[in-house]
């Protein structure tokens, strides 16, 4: 779906559709109130009949016969206006276009909710309104040889009263574009089968993104891997006839000197059988989907290079099978990560933190500002936080809350969590320096306490996306089934920020 901007009045558009809305208990304002008088009042009609209130996502379609060029017009409730914020706009303008998808509609024209009485700036609505209209329509088809049921809309058209206004809403209008790619390309990777989407895929896809937009781009290989003594990841890579990739993607890496440095790295076990710890077939089900953190990662990165982000951000994404076979690393081996850290391996099924091991050693080279990992790591989370939210380890309270701010914002949800020393001992080991998986109960801390001694930097943040990477609940903007795209938007807005 393209999307443009118009400026005029929304009742005077030629589009098929268009669409207002309406604060819960509010008489019409603004452009509503304008398409309300063109009606001759059948908006206030619907109000005072009870036929609509206006609360959050409630919708209504009107029929104008003629009284404006538009055939059709969508009517979103807001939901109380003290209750009004960013988050609000994105899901009535995702609702719409699903609708509007759903009646066939071609050619859609829309307020920026929220940019009059809301309050926002109109680059923000902008912003808000295009992002979640890519969102919303987002459709995975995978492998279907059959024909989609229904077509979105070709065209998105944001009506903007002022014509001063313009620049900032096409300001607006690009941003939420390239975020939107970003989470889709994300969600791709994560809908994909395991036995497309493997390492050698991702780096495929990674190396194709980064010619677009302009990233520099690195596959590293087993030998190479050999070579820089990544040990850990090795270990659950070697019980895999498909080979790894270390993949490192990196925007202004020519601007080193005088820019803050900021890594992001994601897990990426492109399969988690469990390895001979192995998993359940209920807990294998699901698995295809352990390399969420990485997809995250590339996805935010492509959003990264096409907004040109003032910032040198590199993106990690150390990528794996964990299978069984006569190669693969067994329980009570011990294996020495890049650092010279020694891990005695009690659970091959702890195979996440063993990639990300390696990853954070990494990340050193870059002396950067803030290191923030994100990986499908313990199930242990899923059950503190209900799938809900993610769970957020911090060695650095500025980073913490930077990322809580962005989880605001973007509306994928994080928790904080403690890094209690006490969870250290969970890891001590007879014959090694530390073992890969803590006791019983300590599950989310002890596997953010392991991954700690792999950080020689002041400030690094974990998040625990386990149970956030499909099926969400309720939201619009997000696919009730298959990939979320979680954590994209998340680093995407993390680093925006960070940047100003
Ligand atoms: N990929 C899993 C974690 C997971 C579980 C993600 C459920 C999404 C949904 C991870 O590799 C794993 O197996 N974790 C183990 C850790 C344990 C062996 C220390 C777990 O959570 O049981
Ligand atoms: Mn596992
Ligand atoms: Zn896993």
């Amino acid at each position: 779906m393209n999307i443009k901007i118009t400026p005029g009045a929304i009742q005077s558009s030629d589009a098929d559709t268009i669409v207002v809305n309406l604060f819960e208990g509010a008489q019409p304002g603004g452009a509503t109130e304008a398409v309300d008088q063109a009606l001759e009042g059948a908006i206030g009609e619907l109000i005072e009949g009870g036929d609509f209130g206006g609360k959050a996502d409630q919708i209504a379609v009107l029929y104008p016969h003629g009284a404006i060029p538009a055939r059709r017009v969508i009517l979103i409730g807001l939901g109380p206006r003290e209750e009004f914020n960013v988050d609000v706009v994105r899901r009535a303008a995702a609702r719409v276009i699903q609708k509007a998808r759903e009646l066939g509609a071609g050619r859609v024209a829309t307020i920026l909710h929220g940019a009059g009485a809301g309050g926002l700036s109109v680059e923000d609505a902008a912003q808000a309104v295009a992002e979640a209209s890519l969102l919303g329509l987002y459709d995975y088809r995978g492998q279907k040889t059959d024909d989609a049921p229904e077509s979105a809309p070709r065209m998105l058209e944001l009506v903007i009263f002022d014509k001063k206004d313009v620049p900032a809403a096409q300001r607006g209008a690009g941003t939420g574009r390239a975020i939107a790619a970003g989470a889709a390309l994300t969600r791709d990777l994560v809908n994909l089968p395991p036995n497309i989407c493997t390492p050698a895929y991702m780096a495929q896809v990674a190396i194709e993104m980064a010619e677009e937009v302009g990233l520099r781009i690195e596959a590293l290989e087993r030998k190479r891997m050999e070579e820089l003594k990544m040990g850990a990841l090795l270990a659950v890579a070697q019980g895999s006839d498909t080979p790894p990739r270390f993949i490192i993607l990196e925007h202004n890496g020519d601007r080193v000197d005088e820019l803050d440095s900021i890594v992001l790295a994601g897990k990426g076990v492109t399969f988690d059988t469990g390895g001979y710890s192995l998993k359940s077939k209920e807990g294998m089900g699901t698995m295809k989907t352990d390399m969420a953190g990485a997809a995250a990662v590339i996805g935010a990165m492509y959003a990264i290079g096409k907004l040109d982000v003032d910032l040198h951000v590199v993106g990690l994404a150390p990528a794996a099978d964990n299978m069984i076979g006569s190669h693969a690393y067994r329980p009570q081996e011990v294996v020495t990560a890049s650092n010279g850290v020694t891990i005695e391996i009690n659970s091959t099924d702890a195979e996440g933190r063993m990639l990300l091991a390696d990853a954070l050693v990494y990340a050193a080279r870059f002396e950067p500002a803030a290191v923030v990992d994100i990986a499908t790591l313990t199930g242990a989370c899923v059950t503190a936080l209900g799938g809900v939210a993610a769970g957020l380890f911090s060695t650095e309270d500025g980073l913490r809350d930077a990322l809580l701010a962005a989880a605001d914002v973007s509306a994928e949800k994080l928790w904080p969590m403690p890094l209690f020393p006490e969870y250290e001992k969970s890891l001590e080991s007879q014959t090694a320096d530390i073992k890969n998986n803590g006791k019983r109960g300590s599950g989310v801390g002890s596997s953010a306490t392991f991954l700690k001694h792999f950080v020689s930097y002041p400030a690094w943040a974990h998040v625990d996306m386990a149970g956030l990477a499909t099926e969400a609940q309720d939201n619009p903007c997000v696919p009730g089934k298959g990939a979320t795209g979680f954590g994209a938007r998340l680093l995407i807005e993390f680093v925006r920020q960070w940047a100003q």
